[in-house]
């Protein structure tokens, strides 16, 4: 008997499955077809102050090994995410769910963690600095030390749940940023978010986005996103929640070997709704196959 539990922040997980924020809407859209209880826990759509209908279409590139988004955040805002999108998850997920916020000012932030702070069912917030996709928010705070720690310290002053920070790969130095966010109080990394990306479509001979340019993930992009958590892994003491093109159970394992305590599934949920249902149930296999008994053991392995 193998054991797939782990834990995030001094709350257990059954297995270290989260699928990511915008891959698995409020959750209550994929109970339709599976018990998503077997699931760690899941990251809610990114949700903001106010209500936003997101960039204009088209907002979705396949590209090889991987695809390109430009949602632009779209979500009805806080408000409506406590009246009516909370509601239906408590319905059908009886486990702590992670709230990803995000903002385009430090205040903004504050303003969406302190209305989902009293809601029971939030075990973390995943405090989003890394949206490829808006101007003057989102990323624009991730890819500074300082107004990433800015925004960590104005959201902990206002929680009392545990601020895990959600990083960007579209800068020079993690790690700098990863040290300044624990340093601000932060109580785990995620990493990482998309890579800026564009593609030409040869016909028009122009980009295929509308907004130009979007976030790259998929498969193509684990490999960077392995590199980044095992680097911040050597630097912070703060758990630190995996995810960049994970797909498979073999892909979840080698997140975990390069420091990742919990590991979020993205692209992958896009391409098959299943795709967390599957690689729960193949990781008992796989851990097998290679000798582990309890996935915790392995966090951090390869350094
Ligand atoms: C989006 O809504 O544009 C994607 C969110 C993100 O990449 O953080």
């Amino acid at each position: 008997m193998v054991s797939l539990k782990t834990s995030l922040c001094g709350i257990e997980l059954d297995n270290p499955l989260i699928p990511a924020s915008g891959t698995f809407g409020f959750g209550y859209e994929f109970a339709e077809i599976y018990d998503i209880n077997i699931l760690g826990s899941f990251s809610f759509k990114g949700t903001t102050k106010d209500p936003r209908f997101g960039n204009p279409t088209p907002r979705i590139a396949e590209c090889e090994r991987g695809l390109i988004n430009s949602v632009g955040l779209q979500n009805p805002g806080v408000d409506k995410v406590i009246e009516n999108e909370l509601p239906k998850l408590k319905k059908c997920f009886f486990k702590p769910v992670m709230a990803n916020v995000s903002g385009f000012s430090v205040e903004e932030y504050v303003h969406t963690c302190k209305m989902l702070d009293s809601e029971p069912q939030i075990g973390w917030f995943e405090v989003n600095v890394s949206c490829p996709n808006v101007h003057g928010g989102g990323m624009s705070f991730g890819t500074s030390p300082e107004a990433a720690a800015e925004v960590v310290r104005a959201v902990k002053a206002v929680t009392t749940k545990p601020v895990i920070v959600k990083l960007s790969p579209n800068v020079t130095d993690i790690v700098a940023i990863a040290k300044a966010c624990e340093a601000a109080g932060a109580d785990g990394i995620s990493l990482i978010n998309t890579l800026l990306g564009m593609k030409i479509d040869l016909k028009s001979k122009k980009p295929v986005i509308a907004n130009k340019m979007g976030g790259f993930s998929g498969p193509a992009i684990k490999p960077v996103a392995i590199r980044m958590v095992y680097q911040v892994y050597e630097a912070v003491n703060i758990p630190i929640v995996g995810g960049g093109g994970i797909s498979t159970a073999e892909d979840v394992i080698e997140m975990m070997l390069a420091g990742a305590c919990a590991v979020e599934v993205g692209a992958a949920n896009l391409v098959d709704p299943y795709a967390c249902k599957n690689i729960i149930e193949d990781l008992p296999r796989v851990m097998e196959k290679y000798g582990i008994k309890n996935l915790s053991d392995i966090i951090g392995g390869a350094h």
